[in-house]
C-alpha cells in the first residue's frame, strides 16, 4: 500500500542536509518513507491526499517522559505559583498513588497519555519507571511501560524512600531492582541532585546498569550546579537532561564529547557523545530558569527538546509549547526549534540512523528508508509554531505510516 502526501507548501525534512522543500510530496509505503520530492515529480501512489499547501515535519520525538503514574499534584503546583520552591520529595506523593492503583488502571492511564502525545504530533516516544521505588512496584512499571511506549527507562534511582537508608537502598538498585525490571527496559536513569541521588551514588547506579547491559542516561543540573553533566560525560551517556544549572566546563565537556562523531555514524558507534536534553515546559512550572539550549548550540553541543510529561514539574505532553517557548524565550529559530524535537529527540535515543539496509528504521527525520512518522500542520509554515503560540495546529499525523489522526 503506498500513499502520496502532496502540495506540501513546505516539507521540513530534519535530514543529514537540513533540507527545507517547497511545492513537495512525499510517498509512504508501508511503514517507510518510500520517496520525497517536488510534487510535480512525484510517482503514482494507492491513495492520495491533498495537503492543501500545509507544512508537513517529522513526528514530534518525545525523548523524556514519566507516564507511569496515578495521581496528581495540583496542590504542590499551587504552592509553587504561591512563590513554593520544587523539592525532589514530591515524587513519594505520586508514587504512594501509583502503587495503589491497579495494573489495568495504571495501563489505561498511561494509554490514555500517550493518545494524548499523539494526537499533538508525537509519533515516538520514551517513558521511564521511578514512581515505584521498589522491587516489585518498578518491575510493574517497567512492564506496563513497555506496553505503552517505543523506549523504555529504568529510575529505580528517582528519590530515596523515606523508610529507607539512602546507600541500602542504592544497593537495591543496583542489584535486585535491577534484575526485575531488566526485561522490560534498555535504558537506564539517575536522578542526580540534591534531595535524590550523590555523585556517588549515582555513579554506582550508572556503572551497574552499564554492567548490565543497558544504555544511559542522567538527569543533572536541574536544580542547581552539579556532578549530573560530567557523570553523563564520563559514563558516555547518551543524553543528560535537565541542564539548567551550568558551567563553562560543562559546557565544554558536552561539546567535546562529539568531537569525533559525524552525522550517520549509527546508533552503535563509539565516538556519539551526550546529547543535552532541554525541557522547557518543566523549567517553567518549577520556575527555574529555562536551559541555556542557545549557548549549548552555540558551542556545538547537540540539543534536544522533551515534555518531561509528569504530575509534578510538567503535566503537559505538548512538543509544540516546548518548541514555541524554545523558539520565544530559547532564542533557538524555528528550524532549530523543530530539530531538537524531532531529530534531537531521536540523537538521545539512538534511533537518528537506519533504513532498509540495516533493518532499524530511523525516527525524527524525513528521508527515504526512515519510519513514516509524520505530523502535517495546519498552516502553510513551521513558522506558525510560535508566530501563533498555543493554537491547535496539528492537523494530521501518521506513525510507522499509520494515520493516526
Ligand atoms: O524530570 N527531576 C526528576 N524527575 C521529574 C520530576 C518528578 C516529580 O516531581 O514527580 C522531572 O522533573
Amino acid at each position: 500500500m503506498t500513499t502520496l502526501i502532496t502540495n506540501l507548501g513546505e516539507l521540513m525534512t530534519q535530514d543529514q542536509d537540513h533540507r527545507v522543500l517547497r511545492n513537495a510530496a512525499v510517498v509512504i509505503e508501508g511503514e517507510r518513507i518510500a520517496w520525497l520530492g517536488a510534487a510535480a515529480d512525484a510517482p503514482a501512489a494507492d491513495e492520495s491526499v491533498d495537503a492543501g499547501g500545509r507544512a508537513l515535519l517529522p513526528g514530534w520525538v518525545d525523548s523524556h517522559t514519566h507516564l507511569i503514574f496515578a495521581g496528581d499534584r495540583t496542590a504542590e503546583f499551587e504552592a509553587r505559583m504561591a512563590g513554593g520552591i520544587y523539592s525532589a520529595g514530591g515524587i513519594a506523593v505520586t508514587t504512594g498513588a501509583t502503587r495503589s492503583t491497579g495494573d489495568y488502571d495504571l495501563t489505561r492511564l498511561a494509554m490514555g497519555r500517550v493518545a494524548e502525545a499523539v494526537s499533538q504530533g508525537t509519533t515516538y516516544v520514551e517513558t521511564k519507571t521511578g514512581y515505584g521505588l521498589d522491587v516489585e512496584q518498578e518491575a510493574r512499571s517497567a512492564r506496563i511501560a513497555s506496553t505503552v511506549a517505543d523506549e523504555v527507562t529504568y529510575l529505580g534511582a528517582h528519590l530515596v524512600p523515606a523508610d529507607m537508608d539512602a546507600d541500602e537502598y542504592t544497593d537495591l538498585v543496583c542489584g535486585p531492582m535491577l534484575d526485575a525490571v531488566r526485561p522490560y527496559v534498555t535504558w537506564a536513569d539517575v536522578f542526580c541532585e540534591r534531595g535524590a541521588f550523590t555523585e556517588e551514588q549515582s555513579r554506582r547506579v550508572l556503572q551497574a546498569c552499564r554492567d548490565a547491559g543497558l544504555g544511559l542516561r542522567v538527569h543533572g543540573n536541574q536544580l542547581g550546579p552539579g556532578a549530573g553533566v560530567q557523570l553523563a560525560v564520563e559514563f558516555r551517556a547518551a543524553s543528560v537532561d535537565h541542564v539548567n544549572y551550568l558551567s563553562d566546563e560543562d559546557v565544554e565537556a558536552l561539546a567535546a564529547s562529539w568531537s569525533g562523531w559525524s552525522a550517520g555514524a549509527g546508533a552503535g558507534s563509539d565516538n556519539r557523545g551526550t546529547v543535552a536534553t532541554c525541557l522547557p515546559a518543566c523549567d517553567l512550572s518549577t520556575r527555574q530558569p529555562l536551559a541555556p539550549a542557545r549557548r549549548l548550540l552555540d558551542a556545538g553541543v547537540p540539543v534536544a527538546l522533551a515534555s518531561n510529561c509528569n504530575p509534578g514539574t510538567s503535566y503537559t505532553s505538548s512538543m509544540a509549547y516546548c518548541v514555541t517557548t524554545a523558539v520565544l524565550q530559547m532564542r533557538l529559530s524555528v528550524h532549530e526549534a523543530v530539530r531538537a524535537a524531532t531529530y534531537g529527540g531521536a540523537l538521545a535515543l539512538g534511533r537518528e540512523s537506519g533504513t532498509d539496509i540495516d533493518g532499524e528504521r530511523a525516527v525524527g527525520s524525513i528521508a527515504v528508508g526512515h519510519r513514516a512518522d509524520l505530523h502535517l500542520l495546519n498552516a502553510p509554515s513551521a513558522t506558525h509554531l510560535a508566530y501563533r503560540p498555543g493554537m491547535p495546529l496539528t492537523h494530521a499525523v501518521w506513525r510507522a505510516g499509520v494515520r493516526e489522526r
